[in-house]
């Protein structure tokens, strides 16, 4: 057992937080989130436990936030391309100077470990790329330019008392408290459960590494207690080889596990053909216990029991609250925040604390 027992983790309230902050809780992990709570309103099941949170944006921290941890998990960012694309400056500001502040002051403060939450996006994607940690990074969006620029910039500040490590996801999948439909497999599987349909548009050939938010979370208390000199300044890509999935082949199991459902493929020019399987052997060989549990159909089968469980409907499906961007432009439709993406007085209490649970 390590002795990294004080954490910090950004992002708490989020997809992958909202699983994760509760798991290591349950490891005996001394817990606190920081979160400023964009999705506080935005959950699909009930919170798996209640974490102590500082409501902060990442923006407006100070190196008192960071007094007394002695590791930090940073997952606080804003999440995908499209986000990125609607404005890059709030992408670049939070997910890139902002992580690099919270790295400084968590520094400063004398947090040893620090642990990013990066993307596989950031190599970009090309017609059947496998991709390693030193493959060059050619990202294409705001979003991946953010998460290359912070990594960039937080191997900088390693020294002998600070080791920040980089754990380069796939995409998500899973059911959280704070669920995402806009990822691959969660939609897939929402859409076959709400529609009794699979649609995809592409020719299904390309691929993606996918990886389950529980492992996900398992995976990062592996970083967090494994040997420092085995994860100082190091990259690594989260997954293993079998979790790298044509997207035709994640729309078959789909249609599998839910009964009654079909499958149509739709190619249409245009569709997105954006391919790349990672390569996860420097995860196998660091962590040779660590094995990943869940596969694409044991997770669709978990998706397909919540949603029968909570009867969701195709309108919680396609509900605002569930889409990353389709939220963060109603909080700003709404004057809930401002133009820089900050909470305005409007929003206080409708929105931040406000939990529109589907289940009681
Ligand atoms: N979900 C995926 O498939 C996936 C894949 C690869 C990497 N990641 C990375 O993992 C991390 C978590 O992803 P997620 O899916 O849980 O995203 P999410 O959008 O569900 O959660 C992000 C959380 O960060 C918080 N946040 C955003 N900006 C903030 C700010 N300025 N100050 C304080 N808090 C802020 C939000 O309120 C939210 O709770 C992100 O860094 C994301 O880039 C996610």
């Amino acid at each position: 057992m390590s002795n990294n027992r004080r954490i910090l983790i950004t992002g708490n309230n989020g997809y992958i937080g909202s699983v994760m902050a509760p798991w290591l809780r349950s490891q005996d992990y001394d817990v606190v989130g920081l979160d400023t709570g964009y999705f506080s309103a935005c959950t699909l099941v009930p919170d798996l436990a209640e974490i102590p949170t500082i409501r902060k944006d990442l923006r407006e921290i100070s190196a008192k936030d960071l007094a007394g941890f002695d590791a930090v998990i940073h997952l606080a960012a804003l999440s995908n391309d499209p986000i990125g694309n609607l404005n890059e400056a709030w992408t670049r500001e939070i997910n890139g100077q902002g992580t690099i502040r919270l790295a400084k002051f968590a520094k400063q403060s004398g947090v040893s470990r620090f642990i990013f939450s990066s993307s596989c996006i950031m190599y970009g994607m090309s017609a059947a790329a496998v991709v390693d940690e030193t493959s060059p990074l050619a990202p294409r969006t705001q979003y991946a330019r953010s998460k290359v620029e912070a990594e960039r910039d937080l191997f900088r500040l390693a020294d002998e008392h600070f080791s920040p490590t980089s754990c380069r996801n796939g995409t998500v999948y899973g059911l959280s408290p704070r669920m995402r439909f806009d990822t691959v497999l969660n939609s897939l599987t929402g859409s076959a459960f709400t529609t009794g349909r699979v649609e995809i548009h592409s020719d299904g050939k390309p691929w993606r590494p996918v990886v389950h938010v529980q492992d996900v979370a398992r995976a990062f208390q592996a970083v967090l207690e494994a040997p420092r000199e085995t994860v100082h300044n190091e990259a690594f890509n989260v997954g293993a080889s079998e979790l790298n999935h044509q997207i035709g082949d994640l729309a078959q199991i789909v249609v599998d596990t839910i009964p009654g459902c079909r499958l149509a493929m739709t190619p249409q020019p245009g569709a997105d053909q954006r391919t790349y399987q990672a390569d996860f052997a420097k995860f196998k060989r660091t962590f040779p216990a660590f094995d990943f549990l869940w596969t694409v159909r044991s997770g669709a089968d978990e998706l397909c029991t919540a949603f029968q469980r909570i009867g969701l409907r195709h309108a919680d499906f396609t509900d605002k609250r569930f889409t990353r961007l389709s939220w963060l432009r109603h909080l700003l439709d709404s004057r809930c925040v401002d133009g820089s993406l900050r909470w305005t007085e409007v929003a206080a209490d409708s929105n931040r604390n406000h939990d529109l649970a589907l289940t009681g």
